[in-house]
């Protein structure tokens, strides 16, 4: 069942998956609408096996420094990052767990691991998805059900256009040499991490932060630079992906 605000695309998702899916229009930053979207998945399948949590938003310049960001941009941002992931577990794992258990996976972002300078919103709100991550592997493991985390970063989507690609100060080239792929992630390639999650295949994994990032926070921690043995260019100066300037 995919829960999303975005009707055409909450409902071209499940149309394009077929028969087996469903879409319920839910704004994750409002806890009745979430409250009522897993009544209803209730309702009409009586279990819950997987909650994948990934809605999130970037709000772009909007989002500042602690002393410049304004406090409704900051409300903004919690809401649907931090209180909406807080919401889809208050009402999803107890219906979980009278399943018998099952999978939770959150998104973070390698914002989470860095820090990004000048998004403190959205950077708090990752910083506390990896932190709850760990809490509630701790609290519901008991429970059988594992709770796991995927930190991305530059994955080739609307959000990364926003945050980056279509600023015209983001030196995308630069981008490309100091990541150690030499490329931006794509949506496919983080299915299939939330799939391995969601899965049997990773049954021992609770509490686990993947980072999904090509190695580009490991670049980043060493100064931005990439060195390999066919000598492919390293960038002297770290721009991270998210990084708007
Ligand atoms: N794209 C990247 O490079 C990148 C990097 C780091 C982390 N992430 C994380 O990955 C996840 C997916 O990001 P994305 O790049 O696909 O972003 P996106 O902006 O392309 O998609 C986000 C989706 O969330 C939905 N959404 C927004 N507010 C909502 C709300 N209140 N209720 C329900 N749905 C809502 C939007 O309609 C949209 O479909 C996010 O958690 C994001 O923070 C992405």
């Amino acid at each position: 069942m995919i829960l999303e605000l975005n009707e055409a695309a909450g409902q071209g998702v499940a149309d394009a998956i077929g028969d087996r899916a469903g879409f319920i229009q839910t704004d994750i930053s409002d806890h009745k609408s979430v409250e009522g979207a897993f009544g209803q998945i209730e309702q009409q399948f009586g279990r819950l096996d997987v909650l994948y949590n990934n809605a999130s938003i970037f709000l772009g310049d909007s989002d500042r420094t602690v002393c410049d960001l304004s406090v409704d941009v900051w409300h903004k941002i919690l809401s649907v990052n931090l209180h909406g992931l807080f919401y889809c577990c208050k009402f999803g794992i107890p219906l979980m767990i009278k399943s018998g258990g099952g999978a939770v996976i959150n998104t973070a972002s390698s914002a989470a691991i860095l820090g990004i300078p000048r998004c403190d919103a959205y950077t708090a709100s990752k910083g506390a998805t990896v932190t709850l991550t760990r809490s509630m592997a701790v609290e519901f493991g008991p429970h059988n059900v594992r709770v796991n985390c995927i930190a991305p970063a530059a994955i080739d989507t609307p959000m990364l256009r926003q945050s980056s690609r279509d600023n015209p100060h983001f030196d995308e080239q630069g981008f490309f040499k100091m990541a150690p792929l030499g490329r931006y992630g794509t949506t496919e390639e983080i299915a299939k991490i939330a799939l391995f999650l969601a899965s049997d295949e990773s049954s021992y994994l609770n509490g686990t932060i993947i980072a999904a990032d090509g190695g580009i926070t490991i670049t980043s921690f060493s100064g931005g630079t990439v060195r390999t043995e066919n000598g492919r260019s390293a960038s002297d100066e770290l721009q991270s992906p998210l990084d708007k300037q």
